[in-house]
Order: C-alpha cells, then structure tokens, then sequence
C-alpha cells in the first residue's frame, strides 16, 4: 500500500498564521505538523508516500523533507494547481500509486492510533474502502459524521450535518483501493463548488464495501481552529513530557 499526505489549502481558519506559510507548516509544540502524518504512515509500514500541495507552498515541503530518508519513507511530490476538494487532491496520486490500495492523511490530522493492523488487514481485502472515526461527544456536527449499526455496519456519512446521528466523526484517515480514481472521476462538486470526501466515501457505502474503524487514543483535526491547534500542541507536550511520544 502506498500513502498519500494533503498539504494543500488556504487555510482561511488559521490567518493570519497562514499569510506567511502553508498551515501543514506551522509548528505543533516541537515539530511542524506535517511530521506527524508522515510518522503516522512510517508506524503503518508504508514506505512511499506522495505530498500534494499548491505550486506556491510545494518547495517549502521540500525544502524541509527533501527525499525522506529522515524518516525512512520515499517522498514524491505532486503539484495541486487549484483548490477543488479532497477528492482533486487524492486523484494526483493515480500515476504514483498505479494498482496499489492507498493510505491517504489529511497533513493537519494528529492521533495516537497505530494503523498498522488496519493496513494489514485492508492489504488482505479484495476490494473496498474504510474510513476511521473518532467519538467526539461535543462538537460532532463541525466533522462529516458516520452513524454505524449494532454489527459496526456503516450505515450513513454525512458532511457538517445540522443534526447529527451520532458522535462519530469522520477523520481524516481513509483507505482506497485502486478504483477510488474512477469513482472520483464520476463525482460532482457539491454547493461550495468543490468534490467531497464524504461524497467519494459513500460511493464506497453504495457498493456495500465501506467499513469503519473506531480509533483509539487522541484524534485532532488541528487545522480547524486556533484552539485546536493550541489543543494539539498541548496533547502532544504531554506525549514528550511523559516520555510516549
Ligand atoms: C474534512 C472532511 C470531513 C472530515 C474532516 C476531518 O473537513 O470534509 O468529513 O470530518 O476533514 O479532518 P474539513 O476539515 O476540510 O472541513
């Protein structure tokens, strides 16, 4: 399986931090925030990894992980010329992971979670998607949100719900086998005029192919918020701190 990190966006929730450079950039108590993703793949056992990001953004990425022998993965780069969606950003990858399954990370998403079984275990199915969630009692409804059965069966995912029916969100961690390219090619952009992931997503829940997988330990999305990200860099203080990092 190969990765794909998104580096991408203007980060319009994050300015002005975000006027002088790319919001994967910004540092997260020791590190910048793209460190965790790319550590995140390297723990699964991916060894290549594809970054994507805007032509203005993309030579700061490589400038700081050059071909990624820091961190044992072999890093390409691919250029995201407009900002259309998560789907846009991920279907750069079709060259680089020709009839490879993908592992794809949202750049500004930081968990604790080990994906290295779930890696395994989706390398073994034919065919399918999974998505990871995380239990947020509060704030379900800012996340796309995935209601499961009893049987852990996923059932429905909705973006930014006004209702919610659950309060499990959607991360940003998803797993594709080597069609999700034609299924992006038949989406269409949604209201804010852009593709969407929960709409690649539930192409997957029509075919009956998409599961779930609950994360354990912390998930931040800390690209959503000056508080998120301050939350971020505090959870992952404590990690150091406390020797778990
Ligand atoms: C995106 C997805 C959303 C998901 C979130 C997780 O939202 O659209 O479903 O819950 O990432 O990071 P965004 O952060 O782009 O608003």
């Amino acid at each position: 399986m190969k990765g794909v990190i998104l580096a991408g966006g203007k980060a319009t929730r994050l300015r002005p931090l975000t006027w002088v450079t790319n919001k994967h950039l910004l540092p997260v108590y020791h590190k910048p925030m793209i460190f965790y993703a790319l550590e995140s793949m390297q723990r699964a056992g991916i060894q290549e990894v594809l970054i994507t990001s805007s032509v203005e953004h993309l030579p700061q990425f490589i400038n700081l992980l050059k071909s990624g022998r820091d961190f044992q993965l072999k890093l390409s780069y691919a250029i995201q010329e407009d900002a259309g969606g998560i789907p846009q950003a991920i279907a750069l990858g079709e060259d680089f992971s020709g009839q490879e399954k993908i592992l794809v990370i949202l750049g500004d998403n930081i968990f604790t979670h080990n994906l290295s079984s779930a890696v395994t275990d989706f390398e073994r199915q034919a065919k399918g998607a999974k998505v990871f969630a995380k239990h947020m009692p509060t704030d379900s409804k800012q996340y796309g949100v995935i209601e499961l059965d009893k049987h852990h069966k996923v059932v429905s995912i909705e973006e930014k719900p006004e209702h919610p029916k659950s309060d499990l969100a959607q991360t940003g961690i998803y797993m594709y086998d080597a069609r999700v390219y034609d299924f992006i090619r038949r989406l269409k952009p949604s209201a804010r005029g852009e593709l969407e992931v929960t709409d690649l997503n539930n192409s997957y829940l029509k075919e009956g192919t998409m599961t779930c997988e609950v994360m354990e330990g912390w998930w931040i999305d800390a690209g959503t918020s000056y508080d998120e990200l301050l939350r971020a860099n505090n959870l992952v203080a404590e990690l150091v701190k406390t020797g778990n990092e």
